[in-house]
């Protein structure tokens, strides 16, 4: 992520954050446990995660991202780390995720790594993206792309959005116990509604344009932009069509 990005991030989709405080109930972290926030992008529930009471250490792949997250919480500890590739020597009691797990087509070396990360006993409590994830605003990416006669990028180039049924066999697969699991429809507002869409798609779903020139990009997130508007809207307001899968597990 640019600078550029971190600041929208910051400022349009502040809601990745709010909406996580539930994901942090379900964590319950408890005085003096020592929990990883993995992808804690620029912070805001890691520091969350700290006033509980926790030792919490923020793991993102972006320094950019992690640079502001020091400049907002430069009391917590935040180290650069990629998912698919960390393990912890002292292991701890759990490892907290929201929004980012999505990113990562190669999820088994996740897992594997939050395994071998955990104490026995800990737990690992997750929300990302579920199949059907922000369907009607991909699929308006896509008429546009297809539309000006370029090719596509299949979703699953870009975005894993497992239903429940695939992740919780995967974690299971993998060693670890689930014991809550739960599909919901979480239709979210979209406050600016043609800016924010434009924000989307250019921090978001840009890989989608990977055969599109970089000088034909932006008439053609008008017209994806422009096909959500008239799909996302409900009482004049616009609403992103998300999809959450939200995971209560555990290293036996
Ligand atoms: C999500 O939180 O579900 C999400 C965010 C950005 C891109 C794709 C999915």
């Amino acid at each position: 992520m640019s600078e550029w990005n971190a600041n929208i991030y910051d400022h349009s989709f502040r809601f990745v954050s709010e909406y996580g405080r539930e994901l942090i109930d379900l964590l319950n972290p408890q005085k003096g446990e020592l929990i990883l926030d993995l992808g804690c992008g620029t912070g805001d529930l890691t520091n969350q995660i700290a006033q509980r009471g926790a030792v919490v250490i923020g793991l993102d792949q972006s320094e950019t991202m992690l640079e502001r997250a020091r400049s907002k919480y430069s009391q917590l500890e935040f180290q650069q780390a990629d998912a698919t590739d960390f393990c912890f020597e002292k292991p701890v009691d759990a490892i907290f995720s929201n929004a980012v797990l999505h990113w990562i087509p190669e999820q088994e070396k996740v897992i594997a790594n939050i395994y071998k990360s955990l104490k026995k006993g800990g737990r690992f409590i997750a929300e990302l993206g579920a199949k059907g994830n922000v369907n009607q605003i991909i699929q308006a990416i896509q008429n546009a792309i297809c539309k000006a006669d370029y090719k596509n990028v299949p979703l699953e180039e870009v975005f894993y959005f497992p239903s429940l049924g695939e992740y919780t066999s995967l974690l299971e697969k993998n060693g670890l116990m689930v014991s809550a699991a739960f599909s919901f429809e979480r239709p979210t507002l979209i406050e600016n509604g043609q800016a924010d869409f434009r924000d989307w798609v250019n921090i978001f779903g840009i890989l989608f344009f990977q055969n599109v020139p970089v000088s034909k990009r932006a008439k053609i997130i008008d017209s994806a932009v422009a096909e959500m508007l008239d799909n996302l809207a409900e009482d004049e307001r616009h609403y992103a069509d998300y999809v959450r899968l939200r995971i209560v597990a555990r290293k036996p």
